[in-house]
């Protein structure tokens, strides 16, 4: 079986790796050309962990291939992917399709045979069909159907969670395409990997909801954070004790500043837009994305309040600028809205992230001063603020963060350390919701 991932981005490029590690022959085509050279030369376009060696993996077994050309690669094709990115549209929320479309538009003279032709990018309902028209207006003649299948990897965990998925859903129109996409996801039976073979429009609607279900779990969480400030309880304890219901589950209660990323924030919005644009209501979404704001703004004046209610000529030592660990995504991160307002009020920041820096400097203003060691970050610091919890920020030298700074305070939006330990530490310690 011969696979096309269009698009090679955080979706494209894991999948089609995984895909040839399952055994299936893949081109992955990029129209961004300085990526497809430097996956020519081994070198990863993003940070994933075990993704390089994946790659390499597959490149020399043979069965991994890049282009940046449509031609050959999808006049061979059994399965073409899209997975190109669909960013939110400027303005208005809605999901930016113009690349899928025109991915669309790109394929349909290649075509040659039978093709499905699937949506991997998270779409609105009805983009199948939409993509559906494009070819056969493009390629009268293509003999085709097109499928939905979107994707639930998390960046960070994309790999293991690509080959141990919870399911994976197909979305078709007939049983000719369904028969093929469970062809290629079969080694997945071994593991019994659940396959939800439904229609386009619920494959499509099913991404929305469980995204818009988990950004609803960690805006409950965020603002049961706030209550428990008020009230002295412990956020952690009020989480888990609600985890410990099988009905409720403990993932994604986890307080903090606020989801970000590529998915999130883009995906609730879109929801929010296709329930307008069908006449239906969608008033926790809505409150959800409102939530996630207050709770950025939220983090801001915890951070005034640590330093007596301003940090102006204050010095701030950031720690992680991505909006989560393990990645180098810095899309939506909160550290994108939270920076910016502390040096409007005049602080100096100081930063320090693993993976995150070289496209925080693209996104932040230049006033943000990068260190490639963690204790440089807090030298004369007034305040350090854990933004985001990696691995090398969970067994900080204490002692040595403390002697280098100037102040004491400590704000950790992560609640990764304990209050007495750092108490102990000398620190003026502050987190959320406990
Ligand atoms: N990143 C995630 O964790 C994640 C998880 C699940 C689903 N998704 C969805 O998957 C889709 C892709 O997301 P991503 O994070 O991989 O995006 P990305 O921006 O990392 O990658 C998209 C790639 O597509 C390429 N591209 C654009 N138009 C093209 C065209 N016509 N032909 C060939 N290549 C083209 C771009 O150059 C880019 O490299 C989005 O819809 C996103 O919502 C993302």
């Amino acid at each position: 079986m011969n696979v096309v991932m269009i698009g090679s981005g955080y979706v494209g490029l894991v999948s089609g790796a995984c895909f040839a590690e399952f055994g299936t022959r893949v081109t992955c085509i990029d129209i961004d050309r300085t990526k497809i050279e430097s996956l020519h030369k081994g070198i990863m376009p993003i940070y994933e962990p075990g993704l390089e060696q994946l790659v390499k993996k597959n490149i020399l077994e043979g069965r991994l291939s890049f282009s940046s050309d449509y031609i050959g690669a999808v006049g061979n094709a059994d399965l073409i992917f899209i997975a190109v990115g669909t960013p939110s549209r400027r303005g208005d929320g809605h999901a930016d399709l113009s690349y899928v479309y025109q991915a669309a538009r790109d394929i349909a003279p290649h075509l040659s045979g039978y093709t499905v032709i699937v949506d991997k990018s998270t779409v609105p309902v009805g983009t199948a069909r939409n993509v559906k028209r494009i070819i056969s207006e493009t390629n009268p003649q293509a003999d085709y159907d097109v499928a939905s299948n979107p994707e639930f990897l998390r960046e960070g965990a994309a790999i293991s969670d690509f080959m141990r998925p919870d399911r994976v859903v197909i979305g078709v129109e007939n049983e000719r395409a369904s028969r093929l996409l469970q062809q290629l996801y079969r080694p997945l039976n071994l593991i019994e990997t659940p396959i939800l073979v439904t229609t386009l429009e619920s494959a499509e609607l099913i991404k929305y909801a469980s995204n818009a279900f988990l950004a609803t779990k960690i805006s409950f969480i965020n603002e049961i954070s706030m209550l428990c400030e008020k009230v002295g309880a412990d956020v952690h304890a009020v989480a888990k004790g609600m985890g410990l219901d099988g009905r409720i589950g403990r993932k994604f209660l986890h307080p903090g500043p606020g989801f970000g990323g590529s998915c999130f924030p883009k995906d609730t919005k879109a929801l929010v837009r296709i329930a307008q644009e069908h006449g239906a209501s969608s008033r926790i979404v809505e409150a959800v994305i409102e939530v996630n704001e207050a709770q950025k703004a939220r983090m801001i004046s915890k951070i005034r309040q640590a330093l007596g209610g301003t940090v102006t000529g204050k010095r701030l030592a950031i720690l992680g600028l991505t909006f989560k660990p393990e990645t180098d995504d810095m899309r939506d991160a909160p550290s994108l809205a939270i920076l910016p307002k502390l040096l409007e009020d005049g602080a100096g920041i100081r930063a320090h992230d693993p993976q995150g820096m070289q496209e925080a400097r693209n996104l932040l203003p230049s006033a943000v001063e990068y260190f490639d060691d963690i204790y440089k970050t807090c030298e004369g610091a007034d305040a350090v603020i854990l933004m985001t919890e990696w691995n090398v920020y969970r067994g900080l030298d204490l002692v040595q963060v403390k002697n280098l700074m100037t102040g004491s305070v400590f704000i950790d939006l992560r609640n990764v350390y304990e209050r007495q330990q750092m108490q102990n530490n000398g620190f003026d310690y502050y987190c959320v919701g406990r």
